[in-house]
């Protein structure tokens, strides 16, 4: 008989998961300005109203169904116009407010009566600012959130130690948890990634919607090799902040977002001390070129494999059986 993998079931088979996911970065979305968002398999719209709070809204109009992402005329290419704590459609003029409510039609005598009672008549999404970094709330059944946000505080620290972030992003067509299972995936680096160390977890906790890995490892710089640590904290399915501690101490906030169940956006942010010398930054940029590098070549796999519920695996690989049981939480149908 001949064995054949299973071509009739779908490649990713799961859901997206729920949680808190990064939307935009603070400092990309100005006090009146909107953007489209495509994200959750669905047209959203986020803007910062005059008074500077982030709001994501469904993107159509209640009214006759514009998007309320595109501007027009003065705003044409940008977003649509925000106006005091409202987003105004570029259609015929009816504003919202975050909370979905309408709050003007301009031309109207007379207000729809959900209008006039003050209902909601737009889906409107939970937002929370930290990190510099604007979050929203998924939850496939609706469901309030379950838990909060960390506060990074390097992120917060602006006594000038630290430098400016470094951006990097990435679109994979595949599923978070796929992305998430490299750091439970030992074996993979020597292939992928051609390092010769396999870096082993010395601590992998699993604890609610946390998970903690802490692992040691050996950074090659131009002073010798040096001893080196990384610890990788995880806040539901969205969030991971890392903190690589030895010669240059980075923090990465890498936040994957999904746009549908299998097709995934990492935002990478990197923090590093302000460099004390030349040499000093081009180490840090290393590293950080390192990681993007692992990346890239991690997405030629994760762009095509398929996912598969009962893996065939080796005493060799990592705790995938743990990993995927602290996932399944945030997966439902
Ligand atoms: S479609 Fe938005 S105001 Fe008419
Ligand atoms: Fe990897």
């Amino acid at each position: 008989m001949i064995i054949t993998t299973d071509k009739r079931t779908a490649r990713i088979p799961l859901p997206m998961p729920w949680g808190w996911f990064h939307v935009l970065y603070s400092d990309q979305l100005a006090a009146g300005e909107s953007r489209p968002l495509t994200y959750f398999d669905q047209e959203l719209v986020v803007f910062r109203t005059e008074s500077g709070v982030a709001k994501v809204v469904d993107a159509y109009c209640p009214h006759m169904g514009a998007h309320l992402g595109y501007g027009i005329r003065d705003n044409t290419g940008g977003g649509s116009s925000v106006v005091g704590e409202s987003i105004v459609c570029p259609f015929h003029g009816w504003a919202f407010n975050g909370e979905g409510k309408c709050t003007d039609i301009p031309y109207a005598k007379n207000m729809p009566p959900k209008v006039a009672r003050g209902e909601q008549v737009l889906g409107c999404w939970q937002v929370r600012e930290v990190n510099r970094s604007i979050l929203v709330w998924y939850h496939p059944h609706g469901v309030d959130p379950l838990f909060e946000p960390p506060v990074v505080e390097e992120l917060a620290d602006h006594s000038g130690h630290w430098g400016e972030l470094s951006l990097h992003q990435w679109d994979i067509g595949t599923h978070m948890e796929e992305i998430g299972e490299n750091a439970v995936d030992p074996a993979h680096f020597e292939f992928v990634h051609g390092t010769d160390e396999i870096p082993n977890a010395e601590v992998l906790d699993f604890n609610g919607y946390e998970r903690r890995g802490f692992l040691k490892t050996r950074q090659p710089t131009p002073k010798g090799v040096v001893d080196a640590t990384i610890e990788n904290l995880n806040f539901g399915a969205g969030i991971a902040v890392v903190r690589f501690k030895g010669l240059i101490d980075t923090v990465l906030m890498a936040h994957v977002t999904p746009v549908t169940n299998e097709f995934t956006r990492a935002h990478y942010a990197f923090l590093q001390p302000k460099p004390a010398s030349e040499g000093m930054a081009r180490l840090g940029k290393a590293l950080v070129d390192n990681i993007c590098q692992q990346m890239e070549e991690d997405k030629i796999i994760w762009d095509r494999k398929k996912y598969y519920e009962k893996p065939l695996l080796c005493d060799g690989d990592g705790p995938f059986a743990k990993f995927r049981k602290w996932y399944s939480q945030f997966l439902v149908e």
